[in-house]
């Protein structure tokens, strides 16, 4: 048997504008992940995939095309250049990532089963491969993806992104810490994305102008996170979420935590990834951290994770 694992992700600054070729930051969660494990099957042929959270059993030959959890084990038998009917297997799934979140849960099972998959196999991918086999999963989640979140799960490190551009990893100078507090409702990135895009062929002038201010924000931070200064930082994310709210994909469950969580001891918070619902990350000192997150159950946070980056 053979295990691969990934962690979720949060976007700390530049969602969206992403999409239109700014830089972004992204960072793992590695409190929540998605494991694969890869088992020899009986001696039929094929490959049979168990969604353990969800219920469901595939069997990849006869799934339909646009099915993510079989794609994505298709697509790495393409790469490695070995055929479904020569291999007898069952891909077993459990995450603890929520889905519909903006936590990368979809990108994560499947880097996670691509990494299984080719290490079962005598192949092990390296994090470029996983990312790359991820990426094709995402856009069938979302159509259009930026590429950041099969990079930054694939990676496993905080990362600066922009499409087109190698991979660079970021060195956290001092660690620091964000709270993550689900609005209970879903982020379907698809349709932010979609309603972005229709502002932007409205008003091209103003959202480029805002895509720019973002990328600005985003190469603040970056150097924030490598000098260390926390503080910096927080402002900066704060900064991020009123630009969002310009962008149109906050909602009022989200700014009704970012106040939540500024009034508590944040030094900064914004939504994290597609927006409307999904995730709120605040940046914290640690010794706040019991308080910004009771505040935040009782605002009526769904789930609240306290994490370390760095
Ligand atoms: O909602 P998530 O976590 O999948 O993040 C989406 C981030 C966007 O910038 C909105 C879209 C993208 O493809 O980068």
């Amino acid at each position: 048997m053979t295990l691969g694992c990934a962690p979720g992700k949060v976007i700390l600054l530049g969602e969206h504008a992403v999409v239109y070729g700014r830089p972004a930051i992204a960072v793992p969660v590695q409190d929540v992940q998605a494991c694969v494990t890869v088992q020899d099957g009986d001696s039929l042929p094929g490959i049979t995939v168990c969604a353990t959270e969800l219920d469901r059993v595939y069997d990849v030959g006869c799934a339909l095309p646009d099915e993510p959890l079989c794609a994505t084990v298709r697509q790495t038998l393409d790469h490695l250049g070995i055929r479904l009917q020569d291999v007898s297997l069952t891909v077993t799934i459990r995450s603890s990532i929520p889905v519909a979140s903006g936590l990368g849960s979809g990108a994560a099972v499947a880097a996670a089963t691509a990494r299984a998959l080719g290490a079962h196999l005598g192949h092990p991918l390296d994090d470029a491969e996983v990312s790359a086999v991820a990426y094709e999963t995402e856009r069938i989640h979302h159509g259009t993806p930026s590429g950041i979140d099969n990079t930054v799960v694939s990676f496993g490190r905080p990362v600066h992104f922009r499409r087109g551009d190698p991979i660079e990893t970021l060195e956290v100078r001092s660690p620091f810490w964000l709270v993550i507090a689900d609005t209970g409702l879903p982020s379907l990135t698809k349709l932010s994305v979609a309603d972005v895009r229709v502002g932007w062929e409205r008003e091209p002038a103003r959202y480029e102008g805002l895509f720019d201010r973002i990328a600005a924000l985003v190469g603040k931070a970056r150097r924030a996170i490598e000098q260390g200064s926390v503080t910096l930082l927080g402002t900066l994310m704060s900064e991020n979420q009123d630009l969002l709210r310009e962008l149109d994909v906050s909602s009022p469950e989200i700014e009704r935590l970012v106040q939540v969580a500024l009034r508590a001891g944040a030094g900064g918070a914004k939504l994290s990834g597609g927006g409307r619902g999904g995730n709120v990350i605040a940046l914290i000192d640690p010794l706040a951290a019991e308080s910004v997150r009771s505040a935040l159950l009782a605002a009526g946070a769904k789930r609240v994770i306290v994490t370390k980056v760095g």
